[in-house]
């Protein structure tokens, strides 16, 4: 999978919503460092956040199994396989979050904003 990536804290320094439809074209032309924005391919079997890592990023993470919510990604487009069996509520789910930490890349193309862990509803989750 071809994962493209925005780091959610950038978001705010450029005055961008995490809903705008353009936010990865906008992204894509505004120069960002290499570990705000750029593209990296996942192998298969490997996690997203596993993925990260064995790219050279340092994405969040504490507790690698589900339980925590610091590795929270948005999914903005493409699917991981995470099971629904983890601490999201079915409400985040279906608002596109999920746990890089379980979720395996399952589409050709998949663009995800990572550190997404100060939102509201996933700060109380993490430990
Ligand atoms: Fe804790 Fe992913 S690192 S849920």
């Amino acid at each position: 999978s071809r994962v493209e990536y925005l780091n959610y804290e950038v978001l705010s320094d450029h005055g961008w919503e995490v809903d705008d439809p353009d936010l990865f074209e906008k992204a894509a032309a505004a120069d960002l460092a290499p570990d705000d924005y750029g593209q990296f391919l996942a192998q298969p079997g490997e996690t997203l956040l596993e993925a990260a890592e064995n790219r050279g990023y340092a994405w969040p993470f504490a507790c690698r199994g589900g339980a925590c919510a610091n590795c929270a990604v948005l999914v903005a487009d493409g699917s991981l396989d995470s099971t629904v069996d983890n601490i999201l509520s079915d409400d985040m789910v279906a608002d596109g979050f999920r746990l890089s930490c379980i979720g395996r890349p399952v589409t050709e193309d998949m663009r995800v904003v990572y550190n997404v862990k100060h939102l509201p509803g996933l700060d109380e989750l993490r430990l």
